[in-house]
């Protein structure tokens, strides 16, 4: 198949790479020419045209980036990446999927990204696009293998026919494919996430406790997480959790609960505990200096 990546970052790239390992036609895109200029010099196809990318594909992959500002999702990438992508549309009149890459909050898709398609293509979804959200669970440090060894396979769908091509594309995949709604399939990334911040801050809770009581906290883990059912990721605590994910993934979610007068007090605890780990390892740092 023919594939556009519309952001070509750390998940971009790696989706990229990966669809093209498995035989695929990729073209990278991105507003950063040094990022394309990096890809060109490794042999892939590259342009800086978003329209030359839509029109030399029939599925794109939105990878554009989603930060916390503010406490809130910063959805401006999304939309001026979609904004462009269904002018685009307007123009081609071929039958287009549309899949979300990027980590957006619970409804984001339905309510914002598919109404912003049909306003400026003037196409019906279903029918002349299609949209799918398709999470990506990697890690950072290891994006390609992530991409290429999923645990499973994850595709939100607007209609079966969106979630049938991309079902296809990842045939290759010697792993189960999870289909559900767009909805759902943004939840269970933030679930995942929040899940892993959760953990960390758990053991860190922990940790803290250890040492108040002289003991020996890495080992106390350590055996804890040999019941498969614990397992050792986020467990050897003492640091905070950084990166470029669980921090913002958690406080963007937060806030989209309290705006929904929920109230996520095992979610607060875990920021918190964040932020108490955060400060010891500062004042450790101070000290060595
Ligand atoms: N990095 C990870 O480990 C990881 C894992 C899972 C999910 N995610 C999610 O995936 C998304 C992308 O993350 P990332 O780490 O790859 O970000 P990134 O910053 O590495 O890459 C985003 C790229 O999009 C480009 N871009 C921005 N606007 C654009 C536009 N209009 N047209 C074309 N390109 C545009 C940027 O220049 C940048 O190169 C985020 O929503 C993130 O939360 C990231």
């Amino acid at each position: 198949m023919r594939i556009s990546i519309i952001g070509s970052g750390v998940v971009g790239k790696a989706t990229g790479i990966g669809f093209h390992r498995h035989g695929n036609d990729v073209i990278f895109h991105d507003i950063i020419k040094e990022k394309l200029f990096m890809l060109k010099k490794q042999g892939y196809e590259v342009t800086e045209d978003q329209l030359e990318a839509i029109h030399n594909s029939s599925i794109s992959f939105i990878c554009v980036q989603t930060p916390t500002l503010n406490g809130k999702m910063d959805f401006s990438y999304v939309k001026k990446a979609i904004v462009g992508i269904a002018k685009t549309l307007r123009k081609k009149r071929k039958y287009h999927l549309i899949v979300i890459r990027s980590t957006v909050l619970p409804s984001t898709t339905r309510t914002k990204i598919i109404p912003l398609l049909r306003k400026h293509s003037r196409l019906i979804p279903g029918k002349e696009f299609g949209v799918c959200v398709n999470p990506e669970f990697m890690k950072r440090a290891s994006a390609l293998n992530g991409f290429l060894n999923p645990w499973r396979i994850l595709i939100g769908e607007f209609d079966k026919r969106s979630g049938d091509v991309l079902e296809t594309l990842y045939s290759p995949f010697k792993v189960s494919v999870i289909r559900a709604d767009l909805d759902t399939a943004e939840m269970i990334k933030y679930v995942a996430n929040t899940f892993l911040a959760t953990k960390i801050s758990f053991f860190n809770e922990f940790f803290i406790i250890c040492k108040k009581l002289g003991l020996d906290p890495h080992f106390v883990a350590k055996v804890v997480s040999l019941d498969p059912r614990i397992g050792e990721y986020g467990i050897y605590g003492g640091r905070s959790f950084k990166g470029s994910c669980l921090p913002k993934d958690l406080e963007a979610f937060i806030n989209f609960t309290k705006d929904k007068k929920l109230n996520p007090k095992l979610l607060d605890a875990v920021s918190l505990i964040n932020k108490k780990m955060k400060k010891c390892e500062s004042l450790t740092a101070k000290a060595h200096e």
